[in-house]
């Protein structure tokens, strides 16, 4: 692996040298304070974050290397109309490792084609958040031994929740998992998705009620309604509060049942549950850290490389107005096959 901008540029194998050395560093944290000793990472954060940025941070200082960047877009060149090439070729060249979160959807994909050093994406819209995905699955495998054969609750906002787009994508690389899709009818599933879903024989169900399915469930994944991506502020106040998980809805859930949740959380989450011992989304946050060390360890250790030329771009080939090749236009127009459809290689969305 290069760079990570999707799960799917993970195999099953890698997944499980990257798990067995994310166990190793949370078990024996003392032996990986040097693994990165002298390696810098760039922190380029577009959009705001807590966790994420933070422990990305950590992660790399717990590794022995450090850390410069920008939480806020306005205090770089940005501000002045810098490229996202510009500002990636710029800062590849002083980086090991360049770790980016941006409001546009295919944007870690474009800086990975300037990049001379791997780019990881910390979330491009809302479309993919791969980091997330190794928080999570570190948080399964640790607390329930195993992934295959959980059925998994996703419950919220599953349009526009990156964390379940990249989730679903790396639950595809396990056995016989079972997904209860638990969302409003307009914040159902992208059809990219569904597909996806479809062509890898996964199996899966569509519901609008989370309580018919809670029973049934090992893991009950919450989100949150993702306010900053409606382009609608009506559909938000249509669709907010929707679902809250309070200790009474708890009680017909299995007593091993893992509740997690990405965070932040608003309001989807009563307060009253943190204490039940199936809330785990604060253990998940920690275990971020740790994952986030064993793919610094990787990835900020590798060469440089600087990048085969690629086409100058002239019309965005892509009508989703929250791709990145509708503000970067010199971006080469490239296309992905999604099971038989032709979509669009940055943000997934089908090219018509
Ligand atoms: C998530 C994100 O940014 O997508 N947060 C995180 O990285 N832990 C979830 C969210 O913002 O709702």
């Amino acid at each position: 692996m290069r760079h990570l901008i999707d799960f799917g540029d993970l195999s099953r194998a890698e997944w499980d040298t990257l798990y067995q050395r994310c166990s190793d560093i949370i078990d024996h944290p003392a032996d990986f304070l040097d693994v990165c000793r002298g390696r810098v990472m760039a922190s380029l954060f577009y959009e705001p974050s807590t966790r994420t940025n933070f422990s990305f941070q950590t992660a790399m200082l717990r590794v022995g290397g450090t850390v410069f960047g920008f939480a806020d877009p306005r205090s770089s060149s940005v501000a002045k109309g810098e490229t996202l090439k510009d500002t990636i070729k710029m800062v590849s060249g002083y980086a090991d490792v360049v770790v980016m979160r941006n409001p546009m959807e295919g944007a870690a994909k474009a800086a990975s084609l300037y990049s001379d050093v791997p780019v990881i994406n910390a979330g491009d819209g809302g479309h993919m958040h791969p980091t997330q995905t190794t928080a999570d699955l570190t948080t399964i495998t640790r607390l329930r031994g195993t992934v295959d054969g959980l059925s998994i609750g996703l419950c919220g906002d599953l349009k526009y929740g990156r964390t379940v787009h990249s989730l679903i994508k790396a639950l595809a690389k396990f056995k016989d998992i079972k997904f209860f899709l638990i969302a409003p009818r307009e914040l159902a599933i992208p059809e990219y998705m569904r597909a996806f879903m479809r062509q890898n024989g996964m199996w899966f169900t569509e519901v609008t009620g989370l309580e018919s399915v809670i029973p049934q469930l090992d893991v009950l994944y919450m989100t949150r309604i993702q306010r900053e991506r409606f382009v609608d502020p009506l559909e938000y106040e249509r669709n907010k509060g929707i679902y809250v998980l309070t200790r009474r809805k708890l009680e017909r859930a299995r007593k091993d049942m893992l509740v997690m949740h990405p965070l932040p959380r608003v309001d989807e989450i009563a307060i009253d549950v943190d204490d039940d011992p199936r809330a785990v989304y604060f253990e998940q946050a920690r275990y971020g850290m740790y994952a986030r060390m064993a793919l610094l360890a990787d990835l900020a250790n590798q060469p440089r490389l600087r990048p085969e030329p690629v086409e100058i771009g002239k019309e965005p080939l892509c009508r989703n107005p929250r791709c990145i090749t509708q503000s970067e236009h010199y971006l080469p127009p490239l296309v992905k096959d999604n099971s038989g459809v032709a979509c669009c290689a940055y943000c997934d969305s089908a090219l018509d």
